[in-house]
């Protein structure tokens, strides 16, 4: 099943790059909210079973690497380094978030960051990961690794 679901996200970058992008797009203005106005305030009260995401636990840091790396497949588009150069992001327009940027982060409340696992993106190659690839624990998890890719 996990197998699957890889695939399945595999194939949604291989779907827009079949739309005519055959190359990696730019990042969509990373400064500007995702999350939908009508859920906004709702989502920025979200927060973590942990605390802050950016002050979490080294062992929920670790945990969310390997969900990030494994059965989150976010690997895939958002690169190992987190900065958005992953095989399958190369051939996404928009092109994945760049997690290296502490700017991005700075903008961006833990709750808005966990609504977009949940729900996706809308219009882009960003699609809902919760709960059909990983559970709400595992989402603030990831999330937690990713705030580390910014590097203060
Ligand atoms: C198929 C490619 C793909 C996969 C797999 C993927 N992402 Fe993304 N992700 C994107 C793209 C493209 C964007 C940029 C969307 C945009 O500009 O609105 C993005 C944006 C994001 C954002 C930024 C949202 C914001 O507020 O700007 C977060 C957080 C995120 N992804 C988390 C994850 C996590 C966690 C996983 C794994 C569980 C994951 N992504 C898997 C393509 C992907």
């Amino acid at each position: 099943m996990k197998k699957f679901l890889m695939v399945c996200s595999l194939l949604t970058a291989v779907a827009f790059a079949g739309s005519g992008v055959a190359f990696a797009g730019p990042e969509k203005d990373p400064m500007k909210p995702r999350v939908p106005k009508s859920d906004r305030g709702t989502a920025k009260k979200m927060k973590s079973p942990f605390g802050k995401l950016e002050d979490a636990p080294a062992d929920i840091v670790a945990e969310g690497k390997k969900i990030f790396e494994g059965k989150g497949t976010c690997v895939n588009c958002h690169g190992k380094d987190g900065d958005g150069q992953g095989p399958a992001g190369k051939v996404l327009n928009p092109g994945p978030r760049d997690f290296t940027n502490c700017k991005f982060h700075k903008r961006r409340k833990d709750g808005e960051l966990f609504w977009i696992v949940k729900n996706g993106s809308p219009g882009t190659g960003m699609v809902s990961m919760i709960p059909a690839t990983i559970t709400e624990e595992d989402g603030w998890k990831v999330l937690a690794y990713e705030r580390s890719f910014c590097k203060k």
